[in-house]
Order: C-alpha cells, then structure tokens, then sequence
C-alpha cells in the first residue's frame, strides 16, 4: 500500500506519537516531526542520513508561535516576517532556552519560518506544538517537489507522506539570519535577493562559504542528481565534444536542436524565471532516471530567481 495520504488525522495522531511524517510546503516538502520529541528528531537524522551537526528548521502557523521559539527579535526581521510570512523565509534569530538543542545542532539560535501551504497550515493549527522539518530527501539529494518524490526515496523508512499535491515554489526558503544585528543571506532560495532588498535595504550574502559554519547545511556539493552534470553558458558547443554520449539538457528558455541530445527540456519557454524554478528539482528528478551520459544545464540568467537556480545548479554539478 502507498504511503501517500491526503488524511490530516492520521498525520496528526503519528506526530503525536513521535513518529515522522512528511508535510508537503510551498517550497519542497519537509520530513517532519515534534521538536520537543528526542525520538522524532532523532528519527529526522537517521532517516535522512544526516550528519548531527546541521540544524532543523522549525515550522510553526503563527507569529504568536514565534514569539515563544526566538528569545529577539531585530527590527528587519520584523519588517521581513510582516513582508513574507506565510511564504518561503527562514529566519535564524536567537533561541528560547527550551528549544532543543538536537532541533539547533547546540547552536544559540534557531531557524524559523511559517509555511504558506493549506494543508500544512491546518496541521500545524491541529498541534500542540511546533514541527522541525529538513527537506524530505536523503543527505545531499535531490529535494522532493512532489509526494511520489518522497514516497520513492523513504517508503521503507516512514509511515506516511501527507499529500499536498506538486510543490508551487520547487525551491528551498530563503534564509536570512544576523550577525550584530545586520542581515546576511545564507541560502538564496524562493525569495529574490532584490525582493528582499525593496524591504529591508541592502544586505550580506554568505551563501558562498564551503563548510560555513553558520549556515551549516550549505555544504558546496549538495542537491545532486547521481547522473553527471555540468553546468555551461554555451550548451551546444559544449556538447559537440560528445558526440556518442547520450546528453539530456536542461535550458531557460530556447529550444536548441543537436543529434547526441537524448532529452531536451526547456523550463519556461515564456522566460518566466518563477516558472523555471518551481520546475527545476522535478526536471532534475525526471533526467536523472533516464539513464542518460550526463545532463548538461544551461546557465541561467543572473538575477532574480536566476541567482538561486544557477546556486542550486553550481551545487548540483560540484564533485
Ligand atoms: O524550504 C525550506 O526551507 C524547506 C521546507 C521543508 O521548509 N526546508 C529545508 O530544510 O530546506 P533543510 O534542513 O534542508 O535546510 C535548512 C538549512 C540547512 O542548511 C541548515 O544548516 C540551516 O538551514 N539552518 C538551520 N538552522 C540553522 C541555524 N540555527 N543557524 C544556521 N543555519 C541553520
Ligand atoms: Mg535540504
């Protein structure tokens, strides 16, 4: 039997017995359990295969919520929370003392966001308490968009995925945490640099440190298919080199024609960069079953939702 279920019930009687489930969310879905559980969390880890020192984003449905997790709140991140939440921002502020430290891998602060997903918003309402939630993939994966996605990688290890149906970002939450008090950009991700900006003024981005440790889960290789990737500005005259290999491609927005091309997908032939996003990880998904050579992605543009595409494509190709 599959472990997809539309039934918030049976989601909210596993959580409250310490188990797992996995919640869909407007980014990716999230594989979810009771942050004041030690035997949910550690179920998180081992499931994913986590390394102990990377930190759990909580999810809660409300700002009052909040308020009891985080021990401060800056003025932008005020200005922030008002701007996008519900929606796809992950704040890192101060923690309350009783705030787990397995959910915060011992750090003084903790990653919050309120997600903007129907289902999961009822979820949360029905619980008593906030729910720690990493991407639903194994440890250096690609993250699921869709509840088959999960159900292919874990159908072994959890009871059940709660269906929410496709992923509308298909991107990870931007993260944005502060160091005295100034902003810095950890993950680029479902909002924009430049929406952030039009909200709080210019801002550091540290998404870039390999082993950072204060965005610990930004590690350089990460989001990867299995097959061989590439990311190039001129796909085509990359793959003239190629010529026995069977090569999918992945581009923004022109179709391009050429005789070793396997499987060509163009992710918003309208150039919509919101679009190409949300299709990204399922594309990923899709090529990386097709027993192809390798994928070669085209470069995308370099800004707006551009930036974070190319991040999670740089990071896809790393070896
Ligand atoms: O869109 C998302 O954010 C999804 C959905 C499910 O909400 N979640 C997600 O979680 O992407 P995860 O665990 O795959 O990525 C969270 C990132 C990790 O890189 C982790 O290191 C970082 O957030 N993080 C969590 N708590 C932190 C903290 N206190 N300080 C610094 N980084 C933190
Ligand atoms: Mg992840």
């Amino acid at each position: 039997m599959s472990i997809i279920s539309k039934d918030i019930f049976k989601a909210v009687m596993l959580l409250e017995n310490d188990d797992v489930v996995a919640i869909p969310t407007e980014t990716v879905y999230g594989l979810a359990g009771n942050i004041y559980s030690a035997k949910a969390i550690q179920k998180i880890f081992e499931v994913k295969k986590r390394p102990s020192f990377n930190p759990l984003i909580v999810h809660v449905d409300s700002l009052e919520k909040v308020l009891t997790i985080v021990s401060e709140f800056p003025e932008k991140a005020k200005l922030l929370a008002k701007a996008f939440w519900p929606g796809p921002l992950t704040l890192i502020l101060k923690k309350n003392p009783d705030i787990p430290d397995t959910v915060t891998a011992g750090k003084d602060t903790v990653a919050v966001r309120i997600p903007n997903h129907p289902v999961t918003l009822s979820l949360l309402k029905q619980l008593s308490f906030p729910l720690a939630a990493p991407s639903a993939n194994p440890f250096g994966s690609i993250s699921p968009t869709k509840a088959s996605h999960v159900a292919e990688y874990f159908k072994k290890s959890i009871e059940m995925v709660l269906d929410g149906g496709d992923c509308e970002n298909g991107i990870e939450s931007t993260i944005i945490g502060f160091e005295a008090n100034e902003p810095v950009i950890y993950r680029l991700g479902s909002i924009s640099i430049e929406e952030i900006t039009a909200v709080i003024g210019s801002l550091t981005l540290k998404n870039k440190q390999e082993n950072a440790p204060n965005a610990p889960g930004m590690l350089s290789r990460h989001y990867a298919p299995s097959t061989k990737t590439y990311l190039i500005n001129d796909v085509l005259e990359f793959i003239k080199n190629y010529p026995d290999q069977k090569i999918g491609v992945l581009v923004f927005s022109e179709e391009i024609m050429a005789p070793n091309i396997e499987k060509l997908v163009v992710l918003s032939s309208k150039k919509d960069l919101k679009e190409a996003a949300s299709k990204l990880y399922q594309t990923l998904h899709t090529l990386d079953q097709l027993q192809l050579d390798m994928i070669v992605a085209e470069v995308f543009p370099n800004y707006g939702l551009g930036t974070s595409i190319n991040d999670r494509l740089e990071r896809a190709t790393k070896k």
